[in-house]
């Protein structure tokens, strides 16, 4: 019955009743369908195609009827490649049927009012820059002005004009990142914001109180303490019959604040060529903390300070032996480490999400 059945051909069913002999080419089948298809624009044409190529009539279901005729072997066979061609087609017709769906509820504009809305994640502060504005806060409810100065500075306000010139050593403290330039100026980037002192005093007259918070940059290799980039606050009061008590006073009731209880204050000499005496400051929190750092309990250095040069005073202008006043230079990132309890100073520039999103 079945003559010369080759791969991917069979006998039609109908057409050997009609006596016809016709023979149907499966790869034709499925180039005539995958073709009808797509040109298929909407679900009644789909539901045509879907009975013509999927349907108990159709031409595929006729050829598994005509599959008893065959060899065990060769029934095995066509019924695996024409399963196949099935699978095939009745997938093409799920697919079209859900873009044409799909293309339908986009034609009617539908918007689901009931949908919720998308969240939007509120930011927030970085630990240095709420650090920073506690601190500033502190000084401005005790009357202290918020100044700014350069990032880039000359040498002069660096250095020179604080009693630091060429050659001195205390140079050497200041690892510093010199700028190119073809000017006489020389110009770096500023190692501290001491160099506010002289810049603000020479245009302005005492009595005053002022901060300078900014960025400061030291060509310093990098660890857990240093950074290439920090920031510092540095503070300038001028007046008449000022004193280190004042200055012992204001920093104790500052750093009250921003810790929020209550830490012991100690000066302990140093040296700085633009103060005399000078003084470094080191605090010792009260409370027993969670960081390594407080567990030890030790006394932590937060700035440098001292009474201001009379060299600087003349520098400016000042009328001698008049004014007296104290300076200080508080580093930020430091208190910021013994508040939060940060171990490393490199973390602050990392823009480790993971560290940012624990404050
Ligand atoms: N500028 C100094 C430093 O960076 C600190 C300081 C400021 C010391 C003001 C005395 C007075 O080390």
């Amino acid at each position: 019955m079945v003559c010369g059945l080759k791969k991917w051909v069979f006998y039609s069913k109908i057409n050997y009743r009609s006596g016809k002999k016709h023979i149907m080419d499966l790869k034709q089948l499925k180039k005539d369908a995958e073709i009808g298809i797509s040109l298929i624009k909407n679900t009644s044409d789909l539901e045509k195609w879907r009975i013509k190529y999927l349907g108990r009539k159709s031409v595929l279901s006729l050829f598994f009827n005509s599959l008893s005729e065959l060899s065990l072997k060769e029934k095995k066979k066509q019924g695996q490649k024409a399963n196949a061609i099935r699978q095939l087609f009745s997938s093409l017709y799920k697919k079209r049927k859900n873009d044409l769906e799909s293309n339908l509820s986009f034609s009617s504009n539908f918007i689901d009012i009931t949908q919720p809305g998308e969240k939007i994640r509120q930011g927030h502060l970085h630990p240095l820059t709420s650090t920073l504005s506690d601190i500033t806060n502190s000084f401005q409810k005790m009357g202290f002005s918020i100044i700014e100065g350069p990032e880039i500075e000359t040498e002069y306000y660096n250095f020179d004009a604080l009693n630091i010139p060429a050659g001195h050593p205390a140079r050497e403290m200041f690892d510093t990142l010199w700028l190119r330039s073809n000017n006489k100026d020389k110009f770096l980037l500023r190692t501290h914001t001491s160099p506010m002192q002289v810049r603000f005093m020479e245009t302005n007259q005492p009595p005053f109180r002022i901060i300078v918070p900014g960025k400061c940059f030291r060509y310093e290799a990098t660890d857990a303490s240093h950074e290439i980039q920090f920031h510092q606050i540095e503070g300038l009061m001028v007046g008449e019959n000022i004193s280190l008590s004042n200055f012992k006073a204001i920093i104790e009731e500052v750093v009250k604040d921003i810790f929020k209880h209550k830490v012991l204050v100690r000066f302990r000499p140093s040296y700085f060529p633009f103060v005399s005496p000078g003084v470094e400051v080191d605090i010792k929190l009260k409370q027993k903390g969670r960081s390594k750092i407080q567990d030890a309990n030790e006394w932590l250095e937060i700035m440098g300070a001292g009474m201001v040069h009379p060299d600087l005073f003349k520098r400016v202008g000042y009328v001698t032996n008049r004014w007296q006043g104290f300076a200080f230079g508080l580093g930020v990132e430091r208190i910021a480490m013994i508040k939060y309890h940060i171990d490393d100073i490199r973390l602050f520039f990392s823009s480790d999400i993971r560290f940012l999103e624990q404050f």
